[in-house]
């Protein structure tokens, strides 16, 4: 019921209040995140909570599988804003584990109106066609392809004038590839960090006299 969830709202408020006393008062003045966290809508992986994180302390986007496009006017307006307004130092790609939008990309169904947003999670599939070739089954493909869907979400951030223009200008930003166990709750680590334009390939590195103009 909706009056359960108005209920449970100020349950909370007080809690948080009561715990921290000026609390809201203190974050309305301001918010400084050091984290924009970059994961999927499902329900199943709610961002402040899996990382302990209180209001005011995590940027979000979320979108189906986690995708950063570069025709995605919203997802690039909200790191836009978080990278020089807020001055993040980190952007975190958080996919997970049994995706159901990474599950229906390596579907051959027809879903309607998503399809063309999952296809670029097929692209992904179809480019590291041997590497989901390798693995023994259907659960295996979805989790692999969902780590490969991280990583290429990583590579499209850092492609971004918006990156690209805060390295130039020595800002401190990385941004990091985590994957969520649904199963477990637990995040685990991709290991990749990037906080440099050292490793672009050349045809999206933006030249510095480029930037400067
Ligand atoms: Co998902």
């Amino acid at each position: 019921m909706l009056t359960d969830l108005l209920g449970n709202n100020r349950d909370w408020a007080a809690r948080i209040e009561r715990e921290q006393p000026g609390f809201f008062k203190r974050l309305a003045a301001q918010q400084t995140p050091e984290y924009l966290w970059i994961g999927c809508s499902d329900s199943r992986v709610p961002a402040n909570e899996i990382v302990g994180m209180l209001p005011g302390e995590l940027f979000v986007h979320r979108n189906i599988a986690n995708l950063v496009l570069h025709t995605d006017l919203n997802c690039l307006s909200v790191i836009h804003f978080a990278v020089n307004v807020l001055k993040v130092k980190h952007i975190i790609v958080c996919g997970h584990y049994g995706c159901g939008g990474v599950r229906a990309a390596l579907s051959n169904q027809d879903y309607g109106l998503i399809d063309h947003w999952l296809r670029h999670i097929k692209d992904i599939g179809y480019h590291c066609r041997d590497i989901l070739d390798a693995e023994p089954d259907e659960q295996h493909r979805v989790d692999r392809l969902c780590e490969l869907n991280v990583l290429q979400q990583v590579e499209n951030i850092c492609h971004t004038g918006i990156a690209q223009k805060a390295w130039q200008r020595g800002q401190s930003l990385a941004i990091h590839g985590w994957i969520y166990s649904i199963e477990d709750g637990l995040i685990k680590d991709l290991k990749v960090d990037i906080d440099c334009v050292d490793s672009m390939p050349a045809i999206y590195s933006l030249r510095q006299e480029a930037l400067q103009a």
